[in-house]
Parts: C-alpha cells; structure tokens; sequence
C-alpha cells in the first residue's frame, strides 16, 4: 500500500472515530492512538527511511498535513465536547436555593444550669461575687474548719466519699466559706455554686452528686435580719411578688443560731397543694449566722466582724421550677427529657 493511501486510511478511522467520541477522555484515547509518540502517524513518518530520497520530502509533507488538519478536527472536537460536558455538570449540580435548609441540631443549656444562671444573676446583682472551688476537697476544709468535729456522723463514710485520709470529695459547698475568709478582707460577699457528693443511694430525690450553691456575707454589724431581707430578694426575684420565706430553728455546726428556710409554695402561692404537701411552704435552703469559731478559724475578728451563709439546693429547685418529680431525669441524659428545656 502506499504511502498516500496509508494516510488516507488513518485519516478516515479518525474522522469516524472522532464523530463517535463522546467524552473527553474518549478524544484524549483516539489522540494518543493515532497522533500520540507511538500512534500510527507518527510510526509513519519513522518508516519514511526507508523511502527513496526523492519520495521523502512529498511523504513527508503529506504527513505532516495529515497530522496538522487531525489535530485540528480533534480540538474542534475537543472544544464541543467540553462545552456539552460543562452544560451536563451545571444541569447535575444545579442547587435549589429556595429550598429550605437543614438547620443544625443545636444543644442546650441542662435546666440545672438554667436554674444555676438565674441565681448567678440574682445573687450579682445584689452585689455577690461568684467563686469556684476544688469539688476534691481537703478534709480541713470540707469539716475542720466548718467546725464538725471528728466524731460527727457527716463524716461517717457511709455518707462520705474518701479519696484518702485527708480528702474527701466535698459534701457540701461550705468549704468555699473557709476558702473566701482565707483569701480575702471584709466585707466580702460571695456564692459559690458547684457540685457536691454524697454516698446516697440513687432514688427520685437522692444521688450521689447534686449542686449546692453557697453564699457568704462577711461585714460589721451583719445581723439574721440581713440573711432574712437577703433571702426575701432572691426569693420575690426568683418566683415573684408575694413569695416570701419561712425561718425555722435548725442545727449546723458551722452556723450559730442556724435555720431551715422554707419559700412560700409557687404553685399554690401558700394555699397548701399537692407540691408542698398542704403546707404553702417548701424547703429549700440552709442558713444561719457564721459561727464565732468558725470565723475565728478563718483568721476574721469575730469581735469586729459578724456574718451569715446560706446554702441553696439547685435539684430541688430546678425540680420545684419545672415540676420534674423524679431527680434522676435531671442526670440520665435522654435527650427527649432535655429537649423540651430549649429556649
Ligand atoms: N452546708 C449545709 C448543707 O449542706 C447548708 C448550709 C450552708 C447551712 C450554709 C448553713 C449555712 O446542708
């Protein structure tokens, strides 16, 4: 066959082979084929050697023709394809923006911290400052220097964790009183909101690890009237107008005299219902004046300097607050109970 016909041969099989190509990588496969290094134009212009000397410039200008008008078909070629391909992609990938989006499940705050938020902003606003503290406690904080001595049943540890002999996960916020004497000069004024442990059996208003939040009010001349007038403001902040507190007589060691504050019922507002047991009262806090040797302890003149501390039960109000009988509900973490307390 010769030369011409030869061309002729491969040019037609592009030509055909182009009109079918249907992708890019299909006209990059026919490229390489026929034009690339080993492709069979290129094999036909190695062969030319063996041509006569006078046939070879003619061979090799039809040659190179040939692989000039192809590479042209094909970029042609390659430019329609692209465009189709471009139009398929932006038809595929079209985006709806008027549809309406997925929004993100977003969390939310747990109801005891809800609750917790609220006192924070009570209490600072009547001018506390709020301290944290360690929730594994020295013993010499959490008893010594609240003034429950060695032989008092709190410090049984059948209602105690140890961790050794000298430390204790802290079963109440009392502590952070010491912990705010030592570190500071009257007239202080903290709370001290965090967890607190004790080893109780799990029940509908028992675990082992609940919150408390102490508050602790150092100055001259501070009287029970002040812990009263006090409580009273948190409390008609917290539930309104007309809910007020009940004070009666209670024993702490680390407070002298010591009280049990009850809050009017916020359901039945005092009436007496089903909540407070036909009361109108509910309990919900401890409290007292600091007692002397507690405060002597902690390095405060208990001749110049008086005070009172109170401590909160976040459970029993968050409980009060949402009607939640069961306390375990506040720990389990199921998500159909948590949920309904996003704002
Ligand atoms: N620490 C006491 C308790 O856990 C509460 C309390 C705090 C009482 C401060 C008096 C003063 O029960």
């Amino acid at each position: 066959m010769g030369m011409k016909e030869r061309i002729g041969e491969i040019h037609e099989a592009m030509v055909k082979e182009l009109l079918g190509a249907t992708s890019t990588q299909n006209l990059e496969d026919i490229r390489v084929r026929l034009l690339g290094k080993k492709g069979e134009l290129t094999a036909l212009l190695r062969g030319m050697g063996q041509l006569s000397p006078d046939e070879r410039p003619k061979a090799g200008q039809m040659i190179n023709e040939a692989r000039a008008k192809l590479t042209e078909m094909l970029e042609k070629k390659a430019e329609e394809i692209k465009a189709r391909e471009q139009a398929e992609a932006l038809e595929r990938e079209t985006i709806d923006v008027t549809q309406p989006a997925q929004l993100p499940s977003l969390g939310g705050a747990h109801p005891i911290n809800m609750v917790m938020d609220e006192l924070i902003e009570c209490f600072t606003g009547m001018g506390f400052e709020v301290l944290e503290g360690p929730e594994v406690e020295l013993d010499h904080y959490n008893f010594e220097l609240m003034n429950i001595p060695k032989n008092h049943p709190a410090r049984d540890a059948q209602d105690t964790f140890y961790v050794d002999d000298n430390i204790v996960l802290r079963t109440h916020t009392s502590p952070m009183q010491a912990r705010a004497m030592l570190t500071r000069k009257p007239p202080i004024r903290v709370i001290c909101p965090g967890r607190v442990y004790r080893a109780d059996e799990v029940d509908a208003t028992h675990s082992p690890v609940f919150h408390q939040m102490e508050g602790l009010v150092i100055d001259k001349d501070v009287n029970m009237a002040d812990l009263r007038g006090t409580l009273n403001a948190f409390a008609e902040k917290l539930y309104g107008k007309g809910i007020t507190t009940r004070f009666r007589p209670s024993f702490f060691p680390f407070t002298e005299p010591s009280t049990e504050v009850d809050l009017t019922c916020s359901s039945c507002h005092g009436k007496g219902c089903r909540i407070c047991k036909g009361t109108g009262w509910i309990e919900v806090l401890g409290g007292g004046m600091v007692n002397p040797k507690v405060l002597e302890m902690c390095g405060i003149d208990s001749s110049v300097y008086s005070g009172f501390a109170f401590g909160i039960g976040l459970e029993r109000i968050t409980m009060l607050r949402y009607g939640i009988s069961d306390m375990r509900l506040l720990y389990e973490g199921d998500v159909r109970f948590l949920s309904q307390f996003r704002k």
